[in-house]
């Protein structure tokens, strides 16, 4: 019989890759995957550090591991394998000792090595190299979890330091694919039936094609735009500082790709963004701002932001709200700052108490609420379309996305999951939009 195996994600989309790019390489191998983790005989936890509670969410979760672990003895093997087992590396041990594997990010390729050599040996198995290896960046084997969209790997690492950032650390400097390699892969995704592709890195407008006709990032998008039969192509997540005039002209001229941007802007001072080290203004970042808004096609904008930064007085924080003013985003991802170990913020001084940063993270997202509530209300009475997802939690059989990344709720036939429908909009939250099938 095979060996099964449980594969659980923690963080973000570039995760979920990588989750699907193991199981892709375990079931190369002969292995099964199963969703129950008491079924499994390969149980691996894809973590995430971005912030400590990431960390300690992993943690939580191997001391339910462990039951399984007392269960099934050396029968069961355990990976704990991401950024989260980058940084902590043999310190997981400490606290866990049962745990089999130990593998940083990207290891999906050498997955069933590792597992193998954890029950021939006896003994955990750790991978921790962090080399040019260009193996990890093709996606010879991935099982992807939808049939409709599919991320695909641009780049690997960033070459930028925020102050508050662990991620150079944790996946290295940016590797980036050469631009044949991404685009017979979309090509193939398309041939597959996927209708919409992410196109995933770190600072993924960072692109910098190493082959010869060394494409920037908006050059690439130009050329998986051209695929025939591709309907949707996004991407995440951007860098402000590379946010060139040519990106915003494919965005505006290419209908293929979505009319929607994250651009994290972390903080509204410039004093902040200066002690953050990330390279731009307030003034510069709302220039960029300004273009985008000013484009003949409407662009969805969305951000990331970081309370209570060392150093964030009360005027640097409503500097951040009169931002969210300003720039009407339609959505936001804010969260406190979490000092992350070996990174620079560490010794700046001015260490915001964690009370203070959750009374600015709440008036925030009130802030914010607010600002998305009006927006969202201009979209009723419009048609969208809707790339059906799944169901929707509340009241609603059906969930989707409109190409600017609206979340739109709707009954309709489950045959619709993986199908475009063209929604009329008929009501709306701060979060989400609400309506009827058109036919
Ligand atoms: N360039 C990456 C950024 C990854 S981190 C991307 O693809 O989006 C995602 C977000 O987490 C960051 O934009 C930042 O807002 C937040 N973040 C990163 N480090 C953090 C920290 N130490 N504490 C709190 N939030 C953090
Ligand atoms: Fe992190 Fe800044 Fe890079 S947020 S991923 S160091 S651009």
């Amino acid at each position: 019989m095979s060996r099964t195996f449980y594969i659980e994600t923690f963080g973000c989309q570039m995760n979920e890759l990588d989750s699907e790019k193991i199981a892709g390489s375990l079931l190369h191998e002969g292995m099964e995957p199963v969703s129950d983790p008491a079924k499994a005989d390969i149980i691996i936890l894809n973590t995430c550090s971005i912030r400590e509670k990431a960390v300690q969410k992993v943690y939580a979760r191997l001391g339910e591991v462990k039951r399984h672990k007392t269960r099934r003895g050396g029968d069961l093997v355990v990976g704990v394998v991401g950024c989260m087992a980058q940084l902590e590396g043999e310190k997981i041990l400490e606290r866990a000792p049962f745990v089999n594997i130990i593998a940083g990010p990207q290891k999906g390729h050498v997955m069933p090595e590792l597992v193998a050599r954890a029950l021939e040996t006896r003994r955990p198995a750790i991978d921790l190299r962090m080399d040019d290896d260009p193996e990890p960046l093709e996606t010879r084997h991935v099982l992807r979890v939808s049939a409709w969209r599919a991320g695909v790997t641009i780049s690997e690492g960033c070459n930028r330091h925020c102050a508050f950032c662990v991620v150079p650390l944790t996946r290295g400097p940016q590797k980036d694919r050469p631009s044949s390699n991404i685009i017979s892969e979309a090509a193939r995704l398309v041939d597959q039936g996927y209708l919409e592709i992410v196109l995933l890195g770190q600072t993924v407008n960072s692109y910098r094609d190493p082959s010869p006709p060394g494409l920037r990032f908006a050059g690439l998008l130009r050329k998986l735009a051209e695929i025939p039969g591709l309907k949707r192509v996004r991407f995440t997540s951007p860098h402000p500082n590379d946010f060139s005039d040519d990106l915003l002209d494919v965005m505006v001229s290419c209908s293929q790709v979505c009319n929607q941007i994250h651009l994290p802007v972390q903080s509204g001072s410039t004093r902040v963004l200066l002690a953050m080290r990330r390279g731009y203004t307030r003034e510069r970042y709302l220039e960029t701002i300004r273009k985008i808004q000013s484009a003949t096609r409407a662009i969805a904008i969305s951000t990331d932001i970081i309370v209570g930064f060392p150093g964030e007085t009360e005027t640097d924080f409503e500097d951040t709200l009169r931002l969210l003013d300003e720039v009407q985003y339609d959505s936001v991802f804010s969260f406190k700052y979490s000092p992350r170990p070996n990174t620079a913020a560490l010794n700046l001084p001015g260490e915001v108490p964690e009370e203070e940063k959750g009374k600015r993270l709440r008036r925030l997202q009130e802030h914010q609420n607010l600002i998305q509530y009006n927006k969202n209300a201009a979209y009723v009475a419009q048609v969208l379309e809707v790339l059906v997802e799944d169901r929707a939690r509340a009241n609603f059989s059906l969930a989707g996305r409109a190409a600017n990344n609206k979340v739109v709720n709707f009954n309709g036939p489950e045959s619709l999951i993986g199908k475009f429908a063209e929604i009329q909009i008929t009501g709306f939250s701060a979060n989400s939009l609400r309506g009827v099938r058109v036919q």
